[in-house]
């Protein structure tokens, strides 16, 4: 506009710079500073506007979380299935310990939390009896201990190796029970979750509690070894329906293990 009206007069040299900045106008890159100062202020106003609506946005959305109560809760009393090791496929050489040490350190790392002598920070819960805490004082509530030594040859205390150098290895489960022909030893004893542990009062106000655990080990023979086990477990619970066709994962995990000479 400006720029190729000058073009004539100015020549080749200054045409360039006339485009940018026009000296008789004071028009910067073809507007005038009234004009910028027009355009700075409309997205001044407009970014103001955009925060101020994601602030209140996320404003609203905090005060309607709660911390101390967790905002979806139809699972929670129930601690997931899930296995440790974390794997679906366990395989090993029971006499190369090289194959084994990834489960082992699993299940030690795992059960640092268990440790003894951090359990008993935690409350001696009466067995058979749901540990009921009142909303009085704090909200923070007592966790149950579980320390690891319940889980006897499982613990990783008595036998580092977890039964794995010996080829009867132990798994972890957060379940009530297991079923199999392979014989099998539990820890607690019959692989009950007592009722101590329950119920679950959130991440918040239960800061120290360490969900139950259930350790299964597998007693596997020579005629075991070298092929593919499969092994299913299930929760046998009084509200945990595991027969559901609808969703077959809930209450039950099916992992595979194979050990070699
Ligand atoms: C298992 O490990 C031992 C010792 O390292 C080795 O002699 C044997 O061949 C391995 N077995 C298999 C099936 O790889
Ligand atoms: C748990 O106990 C093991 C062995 O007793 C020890 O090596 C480890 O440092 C302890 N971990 C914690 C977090 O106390
Ligand atoms: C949880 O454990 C920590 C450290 O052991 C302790 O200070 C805290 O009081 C415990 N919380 C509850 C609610 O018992």
């Amino acid at each position: 506009m400006a720029s190729t009206e000058n073009k004539p007069a100015n020549k080749e040299n200054t045409s360039n710079w006339n485009s940018i900045f026009n000296p008789r106008t004071g028009e910067l890159l073809g507007r005038t500073a009234s004009s910028w100062a027009l355009i700075l202020l409309f997205y001044l106003v407009f970014y103001c506007f955009l925060a101020g609506m994601f602030a209140l946005t996320m404003w609203v959305l905090l005060l309607s979380l709660d911390d101390y109560v967790p905002r979806y809760r139809d699972r929670v009393p129930f601690p997931g299935l899930v296995i440790r090791p974390e794997s679906l496929d366990i395989t090993f050489n029971k006499s190369d310990p090289l194959k084994y040490a990834q489960y082992v350190q699993h299940l030690e790392s795992f059960l640092q939390r268990y440790n003894d002598t951090e359990q008993e920070k935690n409350e001696d819960c009466n067995r058979g009896e749901y540990f009921l805490q009142d909303n009085t004082e704090d909200m923070a509530k007592k966790a149950c201990r579980f320390k690891r030594s319940f889980l006897s040859l499982c613990s990783g205390l008595s036998d580092t190796n977890f039964g794995y150098s010996e080829g009867k290895p132990c798994v972890l489960l957060k379940m009530n029970r297991k079923d199999s022909p392979i014989s099998m030893q539990y820890f607690p004893s019959e692989g009950r979750i007592d009722k101590m542990y329950f119920p679950y009062y959130g991440k918040k106000a239960h800061e120290n509690y360490t969900q139950p655990l259930v350790a299964v080990k597998l007693l596997l023979t020579r005629e075991d070894y070298n092929k593919e086990l499969s092994v299913e477990c299930r929760v046998e619970g009084s509200d945990l329906r595991n027969n559901d066709d609808r969703d077959k994962f809930l209450g039950r995990v099916t992992f595979r293990i194979k050990v070699v000479e």
